[in-house]
């Protein structure tokens, strides 16, 4: 097994390469003067496992397509396997079509990697109208989630709190990371009405007043949804107001709209690199390719 990244995530594949005491071997990819894709494997695949470990963001067009030159090649030059690691796996918020004419982005991304790759492990992806990875990929998709870490996370910074999320979808962070901690948690009712416009609303009233709320999503994205939420919360009268995002994005001026909303701290897993990173997911990506161990020779 090898192990290389297309540019996103390369600290965490040296990381996790480290910890399986195997090689990164980084990918020659830069642009012909056309601007054309240039891409070179700088080492031998032929026989091996490949693992590309590529977050989706930033630039996701660009990681989609440098991921499939790169699975392509490996192919090509007679890799045994590809199996793609995206920490944060773009596309998937477009899983219908909302509107006559558009595209639906989760499944042509799906299509193109399920002609490339081999197998795809991904961090909590943002599955909504789908009920699993295996409703649009057909080769082996494997769904790690955070939410254990996050739970430690909280146990460990964050006392006497209540655990908040912003929308129907992140009951499955929100819920079970709030009843493993044991605290309570509520889901509020998002209306989105545009990218950049939601409204949200609390339906099941907790006790606020006094504790350190924690709002907890999978995607931080213009933070308009976290904001929103925690508008309301301060209203509440929280001491505290932390936003934990599996995925932070942070696109536009999310951040500052997020403090002026009124968060007080913001956490993210390394999915995405940013330095709001507290949570390290590498442990996830590594126990799962330790699974793999017929591959892995030191
Ligand atoms: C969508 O439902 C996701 O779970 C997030 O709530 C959403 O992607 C956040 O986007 P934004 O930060 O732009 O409101």
């Amino acid at each position: 097994m090898i192990i290389t990244s297309c540019g996103n995530s390369v600290e965490m594949a040296k990381n996790a390469a480290r910890s399986l005491g195997i090689k990164f071997c980084p990918l020659e990819i830069k642009a012909f003067p056309d601007g054309d894709i240039y891409l070179k494997y700088t080492w031998p695949v032929k026989g091996k496992t490949v693992v590309i470990i590529h977050s989706f963001q930033p630039n996701p067009d660009m990681s989609l397509f440098d991921v499939i030159f790169a699975a392509e090649t490996a192919k090509d030059l007679e890799a045994k396997r590809v199996v793609l690691i995206a920490p944060y796996l773009a596309y998937m918020r477009q899983d219908k079509r909302f509107h006559y004419g558009e595209a639906i982005n989760s499944k042509i991304m799906a299509k193109l990697l399920n002609n490339s790759i081999d197998e795809i492990i991904t961090i909590d992806p943002h599955l909504h109208r789908y009920g699993s990875l295996k409703d649009i990929f057909m080769i082996r998709a494997v769904k790690l989630t955070a939410n254990r870490l996050i739970e430690d996370y909280i146990q460990k910074n964050i006392p006497n709190c209540v655990i908040v999320g912003p929308d129907a979808e992140s009951y499955q962070w929100a819920e079970e990371v709030a009843e493993r901690i044991g605290v309570e948690a509520t889901v509020l009712k998002k209306t989105r009405y545009t990218s950049r416009h939601v409204d949200v609303k609390v339906v099941k009233p907790i006790p606020i007043k006094g504790k350190n709320a924690v709002i907890v999503d999978d995607i931080i994205s213009t933070g308009h949804t976290i904001a929103e939420a925690a508008k309301k919360i301060r209203r509440k009268g929280a001491k505290t107001i932390t936003a934990i995002g599996v995925h932070g994005l942070f696109v536009e001026d999310a951040i500052s709209k997020l403090k002026k909303a009124g968060v007080t701290h913001i956490i993210t897993c390394n999915t995405v690199e940013h330095e709001t990173n507290k949570i390290d997911v590498t442990g996830l990506i590594v126990d799962e390719l330790k699974g793999m161990k017929g591959d892995i020779k030191k």
